[in-house]
């Protein structure tokens, strides 16, 4: 179940319908799909496209996806960091970034043009789709695992546009997932 946070007026929000209403004004779809499909963990991506078929045919004939896949990194994938380094700047896509968490958890920052930056952390059977265009980054937790269907409407178009405006340096990845250690408070 996704949670959200709105950095720039201290508010938690992890009720579901308040985070699908929130994002929904702001653009972006957010759905828990449940119940989830029995998927065993470390099961190739073809079982798992095969498993979420239905609703993966179901976004594709919404939003004009022509193309499913599984990305599945974790703390030892090779060049992790350079990839991660790709994602982390606020930038946009020509296409829709939609994803579908399978395992493990990441932190979206999406910067609306109208309204505050908010950061939703998205774990096991939520699906978010961030609208083509839209000023968005991205972050793993600090378990640097994530297992997502994504899905494309033009594959060899998906790559970042970066704004270069800096406003990501204002944020810090927080995950509040189970890895979240809170800061040490000093009571003196
Ligand atoms: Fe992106």
């Amino acid at each position: 179940m996704a949670t959200l946070r709105i950095p720039y007026e201290n508010r938690t929000i992890a009720a579901r319908e308040e985070v699908r209403a929130y994002l929904a004004g702001i653009g972006i779809d957010y759905e828990r799909w449940e119940p989830a499909h029995q998927v065993a963990a470390g099961a190739p991506a073809e079982e798992i496209l095969a498993a979420y078929a239905p609703e993966i045919e179901r976004l594709k004939t919404q939003g004009g996806y022509v193309t499913a896949d599984v990305i599945d990194v974790h703390a030892q994938t090779p060049g992790l960091e350079v990839m991660l380094n790709k994602f982390n700047s606020e930038h946009w896509h020509d296409e829709d970034e939609v994803r579908f968490i399978i395992e493990g958890r990441g932190l979206f920052h999406v910067h609306p043009q109208e309204s505050a930056v908010v950061a939703i952390e998205v774990e096991a059977g939520d699906l978010i789709r961030v609208p083509r265009g839209t000023w968005h980054w991205f972050d793993l937790c600090p378990d640097r695992r994530i297992r997502a269907i994504r899905l494309f409407q033009n594959p060899a178009g998906w790559t970042p546009n970066y704004t270069a405006s800096g406003v990501d340096k204002n944020y810090q990845p927080v995950c509040l997932g189970p890895t979240y250690i809170p800061p040490r408070v000093s009571l003196s």
